[in-house]
């Protein structure tokens, strides 16, 4: 029997240089799809595998995120006295319950593992999941849940993973795969950050959502940096194998959009109001008007 996952941790605290200017202010992950922020989408993937407490690990100039899942009494009144439930409704997906969220702050930004690591002593002795809001995934069935139901079957830890472009890979955590099943879950034999060209050992990556076991923590305890200068939550993971224990990399069923670039972001956008019932069809109809403009342009 696997212990239920009932924590996720949300590592938040990145800067993103990418999107300056207007992350001078607005933190990246309040950036919105259409109308929800990128955390929303985090949240709601969370929630829907059974996640139940919320870590998000912060940095300085992050505090707009707290306020996001605040309840705001005055917008909450105004729109009470003009009857505007659905608006309430949607007001109501982003307030969390008391005790149920944390905050806490990276110091210094020391990498991805080292994000992981600031939420040991709320994690203590569970299964956890981590979910890096950058990586957005529409999905019948969503991410986190996928993984949950196949994390039941094997236990350990595991991460999600997709086939990317062979020239693309040093973006990336790389799996080196024991054995590859059906229903897309492999068994791991190694993982490697970052690798460099030519040496990538798959084209399979990690995409931001992982399953650890509490020991992985005990593998961030004075980490040393690896890849790009950083403390690497994937080299945590790869401990694992080499200590014995089981780590599966899992093909979800979905589109994984890389809302950490500018592309990813606008290819997100467009995708997520095409799937909006209010706005499809204006912004279709926009899309074919402008579509042929821009070849015509070429
Ligand atoms: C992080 C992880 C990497 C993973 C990627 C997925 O890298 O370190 O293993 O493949 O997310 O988006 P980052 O994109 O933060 O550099």
């Amino acid at each position: 029997m696997t212990r239920k996952v009932t924590k996720a941790i949300f590592p938040v605290a990145g800067m993103g240089t990418r999107f300056l200017p207007a992350t001078k202010s607005v933190p990246k992950e309040i950036m919105t799809l259409v109308d929800r922020p990128l955390i929303q989408y985090a949240i709601d993937e969370a929630r829907a595998a059974g996640i139940t407490d919320f870590i998000f690990v912060t940095s300085r100039g992050k505090s707009a995120l707290e306020d996001y899942f605040d309840r705001a009494p005055e917008l909450e009144h105004a729109l009470e006295d003009k009857g505007k439930k659905d608006l309430l409704e949607v007001l109501a997906t982003t307030n969390m319950e008391s005790g149920r969220s944390a905050y806490i702050r990276q110091h210094s930004p020391k990498g991805l593992g080292h994000a992981v690591w600031c939420a040991r002593r709320l994690i203590g002795d569970e299964p956890f999941a981590v979910i890096l809001p950058d990586d957005v995934i529409a999905a019948d069935t969503p991410c986190l849940q996928q993984m949950v139901e196949a994390y039941e079957e094997v236990g350990g830890s595991m991460v999600a993973a997709m086939r990317v472009p062979e020239d693309k890979a040093s973006s990336y955590g790389i799996l080196d795969l024991e054995s590859e099943s059906a229903g897309g879950l492999s068994k791991v034999r190694g993982m490697v950050e970052k690798p460099p060209a030519g040496e990538a050992p798959s084209n399979l990556a990690v995409i931001g959502r992982y399953i650890l076991t509490p020991d992985v923590m005990k593998h961030l305890n004075g980490a040393a940096a690896g890849a790009g200068g950083e403390i690497q939550l994937t080299d945590a993971i790869a401990r694992e194998i080499t200590e014995g224990r089981g780590v599966h990399g899992f093909q979800f069923k979905g589109q994984r959009f890389d809302c950490g670039s500018k592309a990813g972001f606008l290819q997100a956008t467009v995708s997520f109001a095409l799937a909006r019932d209010d706005l499809q069809e204006e912004f279709y109809r926009y899309l074919n008007e402008i579509v042929p403009l821009a070849h015509a342009a070429e």
